[in-house]
């Protein structure tokens, strides 16, 4: 069973958790993620990986209590085991198939937003370890709501800002990122990691500034094998799943109008059966005709 090794509350509502499952923290590589159920009644709640440790035998979690599931999970205490904790799902980051030497010349800028940091200080980490310091753009709402920032700082040059100015550069990532651009920093990739919508206004700046960006999409997912059809996108005019051909993408090639309506309409029976419609044999995933 995976046991719950520590519990600690970053924030009133995001919970940090580290999770005796030794397969998984010998395998993992940044970028991927697990789907987790707390008990046998659960539903799946697919989470990113946020830290390893092959030795210990143990995976880091950090969520955010949004609904049901995530508030289930949140009552859970040190001692106590998940039914279910399967991975790492999904394709690990690019920049860790790249060869060192080009890896250590490239320019890059990582953008954290909310909860989204936690798998951004995952590639920060395993980047520093490989003697990358990246630069990282943190950003949340208001102070209260800042997390990891010291394991942030030790791996990257951070620079933090709040949507209201109470610490920090005094706006949004984008308004961070542009004031970086201006004072003369130049990047070869942005990586943005967050909120839909923030990701959605990274890359619209970032298109303007001519700068490739990565982003990891965060869809509605079930099985995470590929078979369901839940995290359904559309990049570059393909269809594509995010549990098997992602979680990241080329943000330049996203369609986010498209994934922020589709995520809506996700939730309901009536949804999901305008999305049928719509999408004919290219609902669900795997074989593309199963029910
Ligand atoms: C690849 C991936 C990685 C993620 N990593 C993290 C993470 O590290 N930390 C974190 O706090 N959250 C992460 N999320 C989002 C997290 O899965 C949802 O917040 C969670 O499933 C909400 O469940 P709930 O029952 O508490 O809330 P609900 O009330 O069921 O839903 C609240 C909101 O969460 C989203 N959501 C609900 N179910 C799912 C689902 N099955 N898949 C995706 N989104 C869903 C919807 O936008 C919904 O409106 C990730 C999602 C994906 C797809
Ligand atoms: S969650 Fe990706 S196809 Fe089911």
């Amino acid at each position: 069973m995976f046991k719950i090794e520590k519990k600690e509350y970053l924030a009133s509502n995001i919970v940090l958790m580290d999770v005796q499952a030794p397969r998984i923290a010998r395998n993992a590589l940044p970028g991927q993620f697990l789907i987790v159920r707390a008990d046998q009644d659960g539903e799946r709640v697919p989470l990113t990986i946020c830290d390893y440790d092959a030795e210990k035998g143990t995976v880091q979690i950090v969520f955010q209590i949004v609904g049901a599931e995530s508030y289930r999970m949140a009552q859970m205490e040190e001692g106590d085991c998940f039914a279910d904790f399967v991975g790492p799902l999904g394709r690990p980051s690019d920049l860790c198939e790249l060869p060192l030497e080009e890896l250590q010349a490239m320019k890059l800028c990582f953008i954290a937003g909310g909860v989204g940091t936690a798998p951004v200080y995952a590639q920060l980490k395993w980047l520093h370890d490989h003697g990358v310091t990246a630069d990282c753009i943190q950003g949340a709402r208001t102070k209260d709501i800042l997390i990891l920032e010291d394991e942030m700082a030790a791996v990257s040059n951070l620079f933090v800002c709040t949507d209201d100015g109470s610490y920090g550069i005094n706006g949004n990532v984008c308004v961070a990122l542009q004031k970086l651009y201006d004072e003369g920093r130049r990047y070869d990739r942005v990586i943005a990691i967050g909120p839909m919508i923030m990701m959605k206004f990274v890359c619209q700046l970032t298109k303007e500034l001519h700068i490739p960006t990565i982003v990891s999409m965060n869809p509605i997912m079930v099985d995470g094998t590929g078979m369901c059809g839940a995290c359904r996108l559309m990049v570059g005019g393909e269809v594509k799943f995010a549990c098997v051909d992602g979680p990241e993408f080329d943000g330049h090639l996203v369609d986010f109008a498209q994934a922020m309506q589709r995520m809506r309409l996700y939730k309901t029976e009536e949804g999901r059966l305008y999305l049928e419609a719509q999408e004919g044999e290219t609902h669900h995933g795997g074989c593309g005709t199963c029910g």
